[in-house]
């Protein structure tokens, strides 16, 4: 993977992660890619978010959990201004900073932002076009053209999705060709075509069966070493077996974030435990 400078997508030299401002921010130490502070986040006149503090750790998995309508999906998207495509949408408060970048500036790139913080959705949506094509497609955007990188990019990105030994030989296929499990493989290889640094993922098995989820899971575990995951889920077990750390929703506010160890087996929080042993959700 290329090293790129830590605020590419910022314009302003001024935001500069590596500026002696942020070097001295006791908020942003090296292992936090994402501070998230004091965020309120609207819908219209509806509160989606409420308050909400965390900082998510570089290169490990963090899982988002938490009850239907608690303002998942909502954070998730806010990470690279996804929300902004929804009309009436306000981050009304707070801040979001990667690499200590403050992304709602608004001199930020949020093309860039969005290359350097990928998603994946619920529902696996390729391109109607080829396998090679939908992973080429954002590369395209962003003006590379050689045949001889494409098609090596095209293989490193399925490789590291753990699909290329079983589409290599049908990659000018269509994509929507595939099982719903290979086809979800197909947008996380899209995803790190362009080598992103974060990669969101909003429930990204639910519309699997066991054996592609195991999969998807077992994919994770090979990312995670290059990228900072971060993935929500309402499968517990799912977030148990693929976070480090797991942070707990509820009504828009985050009521726990700890390792995901003690978040199953030792919360703090009674309405994390009750949520956490079943009693509700
Ligand atoms: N596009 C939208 N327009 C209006 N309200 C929305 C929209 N998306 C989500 N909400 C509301 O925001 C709250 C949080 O939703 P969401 O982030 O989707 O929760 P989760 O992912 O935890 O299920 C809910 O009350 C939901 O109804
Ligand atoms: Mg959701």
């Amino acid at each position: 993977m290329t090293t790129r400078p830590p605020s590419a997508f910022a314009r302003s030299s001024a935001l500069s992660a590596n500026s002696p401002a942020s070097r001295l921010s006791p908020a942003v130490t090296p292992e936090v890619l994402v501070a998230i502070d004091h965020v309120d986040f609207f819908y219209g006149a509806t509160q989606a978010l409420n308050d909400i503090c965390l900082q998510v750790e570089a290169k490990r998995v963090t899982a988002f959990i938490g009850p239907s309508g608690c303002g998942k999906s909502t954070l998730l998207r806010c990470l690279n201004r996804m929300n902004d495509l929804i009309e009436g949408t306000r981050l009304s408060r707070g801040t979001i900073k990667i690499h200590g970048v403050d992304i709602y500036q608004r001199d930020v790139d949020v093309i860039e932002l969005r290359k350097r913080v990928g998603m994946v959705f619920q529902k696996s949506n390729p391109f109607p076009k080829s396998i090679y094509e939908n992973i080429t497609y954002g590369l395209l955007l962003h003006g590379r053209h050689e045949k001889k990188h494409l098609d090596e990019i095209v293989e490193r990105s399925l490789r590291g999705a753990a699909l290329w030994d079983e589409v290599k030989d049908r990659l000018h296929t269509s994509g929507l060709g595939l099982s719903g499990g290979q086809q979800q493989r197909l947008c996380i290889a899209r995803a790190i075509a362009v080598e992103p640094e974060v990669i969101l993922m909003d429930e990204p098995c639910s519309a699997l069966d066991p054996v592609a989820t195991a999969k998807v899971e077992e994919l994770i575990q090979d990312l995670r070493s290059r990228y900072t995951i971060i993935i929500v889920t309402h499968n517990m077990q799912q977030a148990a077996r693929c976070s480090d750390r797991t942070a707990f929703f509820y009504l828009g506010k985050l009521v726990e974030y700890a390792d995901t160890r003690d978040i199953f087996t030792n919360p703090t929080n009674p309405q994390t435990e009750a949520y956490v042993s079943g009693r509700f959700g």
